[in-house]
């Protein structure tokens, strides 16, 4: 679906000779996500088939459906959006490692909450709210690590580490193999995304491979030697079968589990702060109102995270002929939810392309989804972000962007989206 010819003139061409799929688009796609809003709330892209759902009331209608429109879209993303299935070469990788089960983001109730609950306890609103200091201490030793030089490449030295650090320690992983787990989540990424090309589909099919194996190994050793950790609490708890008996969890299971935990929360958080700290510093006259008003500093969060949308899009697929949006679907269409345009809906988020951080209704935001498969880390990415905002405003003094902010580049991903890096400097201390 990707092309790398030039786009035709998004503002006036018809709405399917636009390539929603090319790099190119995904720099800006928002001048579109207006027009479909406008011209096609639900619009079935004749070069793939797709409907794209792009107001907020019609997302939330498909949303509150999770029957009909299904998160099971796990296996046909694997075989590529596009169509295709797997080539026998990446059938031959999969072969050495497990076919995970489908448990919560592509799985439909009721499997869906049963496995939802047994993750969920590890992300009680309880348990992360008494995160503040443990927060806290990384956060100081990550500023720690390039204070001194006056500045510093901020996704890759603060924004990626921060959520992986507390992933890992969640999960009872080593922070030592960190750089490992980033082409994991970038391998699993890729994947649900459905349109990488064949060489890249192969390098997802050896790394996904590569982080089954590692999973069962930390499982296997947790079975021996629990500790305190999601990985030990999950070899050891019981899943209540549909007929009230109980068993453990087999590989399939906690490795569907722990690959979710550890892709889900890392990149979208990393994002959302690089994304925050671009936003305030093209922003100066907002940089001013926190600062003057830090207990602005949640809603702040909010309404990045409405801005930005880091999950932009999500797909889903029917289980059963219907309509949405006045569009006809068929069994087996795919959808793709578009989260980003839905939290920049004007009907919803008066003026919505306007980033201010005293907006009303910013917490209304779909950038968590809604429903049934509502973000199981939410809290978590809330307190990470809400901790680490404003240690960095209040330690990185007179913080300025290196580069032209027109040339900021951001991440070419169909699902996530966020700048992707951000080179910053500010007085050395
Ligand atoms: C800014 C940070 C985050 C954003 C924007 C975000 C966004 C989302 C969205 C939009 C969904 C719903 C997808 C759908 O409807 O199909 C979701 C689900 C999920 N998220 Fe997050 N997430 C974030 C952080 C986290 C963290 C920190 C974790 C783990 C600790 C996490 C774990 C999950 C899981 C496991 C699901 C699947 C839940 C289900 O299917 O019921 N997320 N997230």
């Amino acid at each position: 679906m990707s092309t790398s010819k030039t786009q035709p003139d998004i503002a006036t061409c018809p709405l399917h000779e636009v390539d929603t799929f090319s790099a190119e688009f995904l720099q800006h796609p928002h001048p579109f996500y207006r027009r479909l809003r406008v011209e096609a709330p639900a619009f079935r892209d004749p070069k793939n088939n797709v409907v794209y759902i792009s107001t907020y009331d019609l997302l939330m209608e498909v949303l509150a459906k999770p029957r009909i429109f299904s998160n099971r879209f796990g296996a046909q993303l694997r075989a590529g959006a596009a169509g295709g299935g797997m080539s026998s070469e990446e059938l031959a990788i999969l072969a050495k490692g497990w076919v995970p089960k489908d448990t919560m983001l592509t799985a439909d109730p009721p499997e869906h909450t049963r496995y939802k609950k047994l993750a969920g306890k590890a992300f009680t609103y309880k348990k992360v709210i008494g995160m503040n200091d443990y927060c806290t201490d990384i956060i100081n030793d990550l500023i720690d690590a390039f204070i001194a030089d006056g500045h510093c490449e901020f996704k890759a030295q603060f924004a990626n580490l921060l959520p992986m650090y507390v992933i890992c320690d969640a999960l009872g992983f080593p922070r030592a193999d960190r750089a490992r787990f980033k082409e994991w989540s970038d391998a699993f990424t890729l994947q649900l995304g459905g349109v990488a090309d064949m060489p890249t589909r192969i390098w997802c099919a050896e790394k996904i491979v590569e982080a089954q194996h590692y999973f069962v190994a930390v499982c296997d050793d947790k079975r021996k030697a629990p500790g305190e950790d999601i990985c030990s609490d999950l070899v050891q708890t019981d899943l209540e079968e549909e007929d009230g008996s109980t068993r453990k969890l087999d590989n399939e299971e906690l490795i569907s589990i722990i690959q979710q935990i550890l892709v889900a929360g890392n990149e979208t958080t990393s994002h959302t702060l690089t994304t925050g700290i671009f936003y305030l510093l093209t922003h100066p006259e907002q940089m001013a109102r926190l600062q003057e008003e830090p207990g602005l500093t949640a809603n702040f969060v909010e309404e990045t995270l409405r801005m930005l949308t880091p999950t932009n899009n999500m797909w889903r697929v029917a289980t059963q002929d219907t309509e949405v949006g006045g569009v006809k679907v068929k069994k087996g269409d795919l959808l793709l939810l578009r989260f980003g345009s839905a939290n920049r809906d004007d009907a919803k988020f008066p003026d919505g392309d306007r980033f201010d951080i005293r907006r009303d209704n910013a917490k209304e935001h779909l950038a968590f989804g809604a429903g049934v498969h509502l973000c199981l880390g939410q809290q978590l990415a809330r307190k990470e972000m809400q901790t680490a905002f404003p240690i960095v405003l209040e330690r990185l003094k007179n913080m300025r962007l290196v580069g032209n902010p027109e040339e900021f580049r951001y991440v070419p991903s169909i699902l996530l989206r966020g700048v992707e890096r951000l080179e910053l400097e500010f007085d050395p201390a």
